[in-house]
């Protein structure tokens, strides 16, 4: 390690919604198999919000789990970062409805859009934000709905995704514990292959885009694939080397959880056995920016993480958007 953690993590919360939507629902609504979501994705069930229900809504409950978790109240915060691209309006941000929810008095509040990367964008940002003393407690949450924004009737995109969210609370390392490093970066030429493109400034909401189904996600599978593999590849190589920690030293590992297949490109790559990689999509889906902080709550309650463990996340997502962050326990 070449430096000491500035910041670390205090409490870890998840909430993810009781309605559970199984591949075999999923058969009645698409052209598509189990069998098929399975082999291609190792996805076999996945959370719905419920109706009336909103993204601040429940990222507040994982908020108020991961608050409980740390022992601390949530005016003791000082800022709220909520990474999602399903946000419960343009604005007022969805962080600002969290703020409401929790009654964080003392939080300024923002959310960052960075897909699948948002919840690591947001745990860099509050690292620095600590180490520089600018902040002591930040809560970061990455949370989605996206079933809100999938398009039924699209076989190839709708068996993919679900909803959740997922918080962790930070603040300053104890000077042994914490984030040992984190790394971010882009690449917008590719966006067009991830994206939603109705609704904003370019495209805004007019019959015309209601009719080409242009306010729904859209996704050019096999070409995301491949770029997800070589860009974690690189975020976790990367962060790696930075932190001068050998892969064997890793104890458990925590990739974006969009497909089974990826997961395991991506460790058999950097040399990660097996047995340290952390799988749960098959519960939830891809569930973009919550679905680290949702593995996280699961990984510590199910034991995964002892005192001193390294553990590594790394992601992937629109934008194009990658990153990584090195935790020790
Ligand atoms: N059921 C049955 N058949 C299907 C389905 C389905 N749900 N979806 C697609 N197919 C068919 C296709 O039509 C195609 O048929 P054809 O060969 O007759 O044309 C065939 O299955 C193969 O389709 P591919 O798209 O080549 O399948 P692939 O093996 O690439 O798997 C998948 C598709 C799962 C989407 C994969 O490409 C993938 O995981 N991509 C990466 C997604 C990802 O990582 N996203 C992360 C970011 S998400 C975010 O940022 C919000």
């Amino acid at each position: 390690m070449k430096h000491a953690p500035g910041s670390m993590i205090l409490g870890i919360g998840a909430f993810a919604p009781e309605k559970v939507l199984t591949n075999h629902d999923l058969e009645k609504i698409v052209d598509t198999t189990d069998a098929w979501i399975r082999e291609r994705t190792g996805i076999e069930r996945r959370h719905i919000l419920e109706k009336g229900k909103t993204n601040s809504d429940q990222a507040a409950e994982a908020a108020h789990r991961a608050l409980k978790d740390a022992g601390l109240k949530a005016r003791e915060l000082d800022c709220i970062i909520v990474a999602t691209i399903t946000p419960d309006s343009f604005f007022p941000s969805t962080a600002c409805g969290v703020q409401a929810k929790i009654g964080a008095t003392h939080a300024a509040a923002f959310d960052i859009a960075a897909a699948c990367s948002g919840f690591l964008y947001g745990l860099a940002l509050a690292n620095s934000l600590i180490s520089t003393g600018f902040y002591k407690h930040v809560l970061v949450i990455g949370s989605e709905v996206l079933s809100r924004f999938t398009d039924w009737e699209d076989r190839a995109t709708c068996v993919l995704f679900g909803d959740g969210a997922g918080a962790v609370v930070v603040g300053p390392s104890d000077g042994k514990k914490g984030i040992l490093g984190a790394y971010m970066k882009s690449d917008g030429r590719l966006g067009h292959l991830l994206s939603l493109p109705g609704g904003g400034a370019t495209h805004p909401a007019t019959h015309e885009t209601i009719d080409k189904r242009m306010h729904f996600l859209k996704m050019e599978g096999r070409e995301v694939f491949k770029h997800a593999v070589r860009t974690m590849v690189d975020a976790a190589e990367h962060i790696l080397k930075e932190t001068g920690v050998h892969a064997s030293d890793v104890d458990l590992l925590i990739n974006h959880q969009a497909n089974v297949r990826i997961i395991d490109a991506v460790a058999e790559r950097v040399e990660i056995a097996h047995d340290k990689i952390f799988v749960n999509l098959q519960d939830f889906g891809n569930t973009s920016a919550a679905s680290i902080p949702l593995a996280l709550d699961q990984c510590r309650r199910e034991g995964r993480l002892s005192e001193g463990d390294k553990c590594l996340l790394v992601a992937f997502g629109g934008g194009f958007t990658w990153a990584s962050c090195l935790i020790q326990f």
